[in-house]
């Protein structure tokens, strides 16, 4: 092999040969709530907080058989390498959050990757960069996202730098968190004493960095997105995409003013039902004027191309003092629970049925291994691509060119 078809071969995804048409047999992968597992006794006290609860893989299983596949359900245990070298699935459906580690929700990615099995969603680097909120704001920072200013502190003693200790108030979590562990309202601190205390806090019971940031005082916004630039060659619906590949799905607003914490959207609040007293209000459509949802929308697509996530994802931005919208984070792996999680309320509002959003996260991902015979090729031999994908991004690791596609799809 030459070294340029060797360069194409290592382009691709490591996917089994030959590809499987469909119907396929399909794996969901997740951690679940209940599941018995054996937590270090240092675990923080919100470990797992982000699992999902059994009924939600029903969910996703009976949305995935609606289209004649059938289904298998494995926990993203450490039993999870056998069960799938047993079980040798078509495809994984990845929603597993990982059991811990640095890069827990990239566990899954790597050891699909490992064993060749094709799975939905972002690939590996993806999703241990997005679990790192420091990292990740790094990366939009240098791709001139407007992020806010924030250090973190792997160390208590480090010292808080000019531009932070002029912000107070300032807003500490832990860097490697989701669904509100470790934000409470005792994560906004005032003077330096506070800060060194939550700190103190977050690193001996989280067991990892605090990051440091700007409070940020403004409204609250989520704004989920499926897709990627080739998203209506293979999509069941290529009219829900724009001409770059996006849908950008209705901005759900969160009204932190009722919430059990008030001002702050953390684990507390994101736990309550919808509707309840002490949860947040939710508004989706956001009441926002057209110039804000533009800003939104274009933001939450720029930080999911930027991080190279695939398919779906929602990234959570607040407004600062100056009515400036930075996002903050991203979740390459967000929450599925229909009528419940953000998403879902997002897809709900824009007439996106739940077995429609689970079909399209997994015909997506299916594309990508070649799984799935492209709309139509493209008609002409495309010229060959002289800038990287998304302009002047890299090209994201999970999608080949169109026309390596064509020649996927074909050979
Ligand atoms: N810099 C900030 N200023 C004000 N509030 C913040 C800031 N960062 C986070 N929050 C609040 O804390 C919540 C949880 O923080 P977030 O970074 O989104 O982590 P999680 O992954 O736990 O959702 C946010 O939804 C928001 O309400
Ligand atoms: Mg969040």
């Amino acid at each position: 092999m030459n070294s340029t078809m060797q360069d194409k071969e290592n382009e691709k995804p490591p996917s089994s040969t030959p590809r499987p048409s469909p119907p396929w047999r399909v794996a969901v992968l997740a951690n679940i709530k209940e599941h018995d597992r054996e937590l270090p006794p240092d675990a923080p006290p919100d470990t797992g907080a982000d699992y999902d609860y059994i009924e939600t893989i029903d969910h996703i299983r009976g949305a995935i058989e609606t289209d004649g596949h059938q289904t298998i359900f494995i926990q993203a245990d450490r039993n999870l390498p056998f069960a799938l070298q047993e079980s040798r699935p078509d495809i994984c459906f990845n929603i597993a959050e990982g059991l811990g580690g640095d890069a827990r929700e990239a566990l899954t990615p790597a050891l699909l990757e490992l064993l060749q099995i094709p799975y939905t969603g972002s690939r590996v680097l993806t999703n241990a960069i997005s679990l790192d909120k420091t990292l990740t704001k790094r990366i939009w920072r240098d791709r001139r996202l407007p992020v806010a200013p924030f250090q973190e502190f792997t160390f208590n003693d480090e010292p808080l730098r000019p531009e932070l200790i002029r912000h107070f108030p300032l807003f500490v979590k832990p860097a490697r968190e989701g669904t509100g562990m470790g934000v409470d309202t005792r994560a906004i601190v005032n003077n330096e004493t506070e800060l060194r205390e939550r700190v103190e806090y977050i690193i001996r019971m989280y067991n990892q960095p605090a990051l440091v940031e700007v409070f940020l005082p403004g409204r609250e916004f989520t704004v989920g997105v499926l897709g990627r630039r080739d998203a209506a060659l293979y999509s069941r619906h290529p009219e829900w995409y724009e001409k770059d590949g996006s849908l950008r799905l209705p901005v759900l607003e969160l009204d932190n003013s009722r919430s059990v914490t008030p001002s702050i959207y953390g684990l507390e609040a994101k736990a309550q039902s919808i509707g309840s007293e002490g949860a947040p209000g939710y508004l989706c459509p956001a009441p926002t004027d057209p110039e804000l949802t533009r800003k939104l929308h274009h933001l939450a697509w720029r930080a999911h191309v930027v991080l190279g996530a695939l398919d779906v994802s929602r990234t959570d931005i607040r407004l600062d003092a100056e009515g400036q919208p930075p996002p903050t984070e991203i979740y390459t792996l967000p929450g599925l629970t229909p009528d419940y999680s953000d998403l879902c309320l997002q897809t709900n509002a824009h007439g996106i049925s739940y077995t429609d959003l689970i079909l399209e996260i997994l015909y997506l991902g299916a594309s990508r291994w070649g799984m799935i015979e492209p709309r139509q090729a493209p008609s002409a031999p495309l010229k060959k691509r002289t800038e990287p994908l998304g302009g002047s991004e890299k090209a994201d690791p999970g999608k080949p060119e169109a026309l390596k596609l064509a020649a996927v799809t074909t050979g």
